[in-house]
């Protein structure tokens, strides 16, 4: 079980992030990253954080402490954007929080240097809970002490968002050509060594049973919330020992798709017809 706090300050909205994640000081006199149940992104997205940030810790892979906050809306009455308030309002209770790493600053791959084995193992990961989001684009990682930290985990895991297929969903590959280590050269084969073993089922149950069961209760074909996390189990297990199989660096190399069909269905077929003149047949 994650340790709980109880939120005493919100201190700032971070901008940034599109679930409009704050900065928040607790009761353990700590300042966390806080990330609310009542974003528009929904409960899965915390369940993701939790599974997958302590699932990368135990694996070795440097990812924020992790909390659970109880938070009382009261703590906003007086933020003076709208936003911010309705936000609060709507998530009393049990929220994320994680420890705030302050003067972190984004990773940018062209200032810092990660070396393949490193590299590896982050893509290896990403493979593992089908991470999305660590893209050029947006590569939620932070550069902190000199080290890299793995953020931002609520993109994960895309087949918990329909349970009935979650199995065939969990058996794709992963494309890795867009992700921001893909240039570095990965090591991928030296990731899987080294940390598909550890992913074991006694792991992955211990890693399911850190979500709340706030966060897990009611969700449509399953009688329990125990048995929800045996489904997050049944997913990872099989795709661990496999993944680093169907993992590709390439990008895609598409056929030229030609023009739009909005363009062309109304012009004449090229080349045209040639029409025979009146006089040639005759
Ligand atoms: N633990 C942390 N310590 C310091 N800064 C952080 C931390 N976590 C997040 N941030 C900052 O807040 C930003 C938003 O965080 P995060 O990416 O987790 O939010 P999000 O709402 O899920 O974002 P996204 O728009 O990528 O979905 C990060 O890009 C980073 O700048
Ligand atoms: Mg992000």
């Amino acid at each position: 079980m994650l340790s709980e706090v109880i939120a005493t300050r919100y201190v700032t909205p971070l901008r940034e992030g599109g679930s409009l994640p704050g900065i928040v000081e607790a009761d353990d006199l700590g300042t966390y990253v806080m990330k609310f149940t009542g974003a528009g992104q929904g409960r899965k997205t915390l369940v993701a954080e939790v599974i997958c940030g302590r699932l990368a810790q135990r694996l070795g892979l440097r990812v924020p402490r992790l909390v659970q906050m109880q938070l009382d809306p009261v703590i906003g009455l007086g933020e003076p954007d709208q936003e911010v308030q309705e936000l609060l309002k709507a998530s009393g209770g049990l929220n994320l929080g994680m420890d705030y790493l302050p003067g972190s600053i984004g990773f940018d791959p062209l200032a810092y240097q990660v070396d393949p084995v490193e590299a590896g193992r982050v893509v290896w990961f990403d493979a593992l809970i089908n991470n999305v989001d660590r893209s050029w684009r947006n590569p939620n990682m932070l550069v902190w002490h000199g080290d890299l930290w793995l953020i931002d985990h609520g993109a994960t895991m895309i087949w918990h968002h329909n349970w009935p297929t979650a199995a065939a969903a969990a058996a794709k590959p992963y494309n890795a050509s867009d992700h921001v280590l893909a240039p570095v050269g990965p090591d991928i084969a030296a990731a899987a060594a080294a940390l598909a073993p550890l992913v074991t089922e006694e792991l992955l149950t211990e890693v399911a049973a850190d979500v709340p069961d706030e966060w897990l209760v009611d969700e449509p074909g399953f009688d329990s919330t125990d048995a929800l996390r045996r489904a997050y189990v049944e997913a990872l297990l099989p795709r661990a020992a496999t993944i680093h199989e169907r993992i590709s660096l390439e990008a895609e190399v598409k056929a030229p798709a030609g023009p739009p069909g909005w363009l062309t269905d109304h012009l004449p077929e090229w080349p045209h017809k040639t029409h025979k003149k009146k006089s040639d047949s005759e």
